[in-house]
């Protein structure tokens, strides 16, 4: 007998499921993460078996597609092992990845050989003075040579994911562009979301519009709209002379929650029905209560369907309503 769907109160069902397997980082993004992050400690966080079984209980509701996500999920332990179980479960027909590259040039191969289907990489600057900057730890070379083992490695269509900040990295927008036309990849500029408190900037003064950066590029590089819709929260475009993709991730200038199939789950397991709300449901207890039993699993599942919310509300100039920073949502 199959399970029956998972379906909110709004009629949109959940295909889309982004799996966050751990809140640390090796970087401290200024818009992500306060300098002094607490980290959760260790028996708070889904072991590897545990997010197995999410997935494959997921998966078995209709969840076609999964999404790694962190923190930074390379940085988790044995990560290639659970790729490899979630590649090889039956329904699943994408199993992707958000990273910030710094451990690809090692991990890509392996990753591919396990079944990943494709990789987004987040990359902000191209350079490395800012780059540092921007991520408090990162390097440049060592996130450029991760891309470069991901291409080596057989991976397509892989896509950086820009979040442009006026006064900060705003002046590298065509920079970002020629990168991607250079190296056969596509690119999503994301606009910054109010997640979490952070003190190096006030959100509202960096705030730049994706209209204001599609526009920047369209005077350059003449954009077109794909027709075709990815199912994700991106609208793309692209080039004439090029087979790069442009997309604009844009919560705040255009929402898109009346299409979305999507769910987060953190890495202590909680169910996050929406970005830009609070409503969740703890699925780290029917997990360990019930070892051998995924039906409380399945019963909270459905039963947190219903706090789905329609839409997400962001406002910059208000205090962030949501507490939560984006390494304990899941990107
Ligand atoms: N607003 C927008 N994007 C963010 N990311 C992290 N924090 C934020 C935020 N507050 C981005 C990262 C990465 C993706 C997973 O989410 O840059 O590309
Ligand atoms: Fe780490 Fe990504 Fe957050 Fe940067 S945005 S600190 S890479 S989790």
């Amino acid at each position: 007998m199959s399970n029956p769907a998972l379906i909110d109160g709004f009629g949109r069902q959940i295909t889309y499921v982004r799996l966050s397997v751990t809140d640390r980082c090796d970087f401290r993004c200024v818009y992500c993460m306060s300098e002094d992050m607490v980290f959760l400690p260790r028996q708070q966080i889904l072991s590897l078996e545990e997010l197995y079984r999410v997935g494959r209980v997921l998966v078995s509701l209709g969840v076609s597609k999964i999404r790694l996500t962190g923190g930074e999920p390379l940085v988790r332990q044995n990560i290639v092992w659970l790729v490899e179980k979630l590649a090889s479960l039956q329904g699943l027909k994408e199993l992707t990845l958000t990273t910030n590259g710094s451990q690809l040039a090692r991990l890509a191969k392996p990753l591919k050989e396990a079944g990943l289907s494709r990789i987004n990489i987040s990359l902000d600057s191209l350079q490395e003075d800012r780059f540092r900057d921007m991520t408090r730890t990162g390097k440049l070379s060592e996130v450029l040579a991760g891309i470069e083992a991901a291409q080596q490695a057989g991976f397509q269509h892989i896509k950086l994911n820009s979040v442009i900040l006026k006064g900060k990295n705003d002046d590298e927008i065509l920079d970002l562009v020629n990168f991607i036309r250079q190296n056969q990849l596509d690119i999503a500029f994301i606009e910054e979301m109010p997640l979490g408190v952070i003190t190096e900037h006030q959100r509202a003064e960096t705030y730049i519009s994706n209209d204001q950066v599609r526009h920047s590029i369209d005077q350059f590089y003449p954009l077109t709209a794909v027709s075709e819709s990815t199912g994700g929260p991106a609208r793309y475009y692209h080039m004439s002379d090029s087979n790069s993709r442009v997309g604009f991730i844009s919560p705040h200038s255009h929402n898109f929650c009346g299409s979305c199939n999507r769910v987060r789950v953190t890495a202590e397991g909680r169910l996050l029905l929406c970005l830009g709300n609070e409503h969740s449901a703890d699925l780290k207890a029917p997990l360990r209560n019930f070892p051998n039993d995924d039906q409380p699993l399945i019963d909270t599942l459905f039963n947190a369907l219903p706090l789905k919310p329609e839409k997400h509300h962001f406002d910059l100039n208000d205090e962030p309503q949501i507490v939560r920073f984006m390494n304990m949502t899941g990107g």
